[in-house]
């Protein structure tokens, strides 16, 4: 069954078709949308309003995640794509995590991940997932993408981008949120 994905990021591509290999997932740049909904469910639903009327009568799907970092009250948030500002740089956002960090013994953070579902008949649907863990004192690894180099997740010593693509997506936001994705879905 064909699954129209809102974004144009291949990593998240490429970790959804990993979490629904049953699905064909068909990318559809979102382009040129505004995302500034308060909270990762209403950006992931704009995201795929945007794309929903070109593939009526199919599902689609778009989702929002991010970082939240308990000593930071939360950033960054809806805002973790530019953290360091525009355009979206990933070692420029790391760096400015690490340093917003020093020395915060609180370092416990959770990624978050809004899926927004429209329904061949047109019906939306909004599920989320989480993952709990902490951000690292530095760097280490080289898989995934993202913050993946400095979150820690609860139960491993290992941070995202040092642990296998299964390891991740067993546990990660995007892969609870997925499942859930996959239920409502019902296949
Ligand atoms: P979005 O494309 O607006 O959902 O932005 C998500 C941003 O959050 C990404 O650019 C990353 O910085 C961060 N992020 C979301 N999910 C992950 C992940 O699984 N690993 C690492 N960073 C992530």
């Amino acid at each position: 069954m064909k699954l129209f994905v809102a974004t144009h990021n291949a990593h998240k591509v490429r970790e959804i078709s990993q979490i629904l290999p049953s699905f064909e997932i068909v990318p559809d740049d979102p382009e040129g949308v505004i995302e500034d909904a308060p909270d990762f469910a209403g950006n992931a639903l704009i995201k795929v309003r945007a794309i929903a009327s070109r593939h009526t009568g199919s599902w689609c799907m778009a989702d929002d995640s991010g970082l939240e970092v308990a000593a930071l009250d939360g950033a960054p948030g809806v805002r973790s794509a530019r953290y360091a500002g525009e355009p979206s740089n990933t070692p420029a956002n790391n760096a400015l995590l690490l340093k917003n960090l020093e020395g915060a013994k609180d370092r416990r953070a959770n990624f978050t991940c809004a899926v927004a579902l429209v329904s061949p008949e047109g019906e939306e649907c909004v599920v989320e997932g989480r993952c709990y863990g902490r951000i690292a004192e530095a760097p280490s690894g080289v898989a995934g993408f993202g913050y993946d180099p400095l979150f820690v997740p609860d139960g491993f010593d290992r941070s995202f981008a040092e642990l296998s693509a299964g390891e991740k997506n067993a546990i990660s936001h995007r892969g609870r949120a997925l499942a859930e994705a996959r239920a409502k879905i019902g296949v």
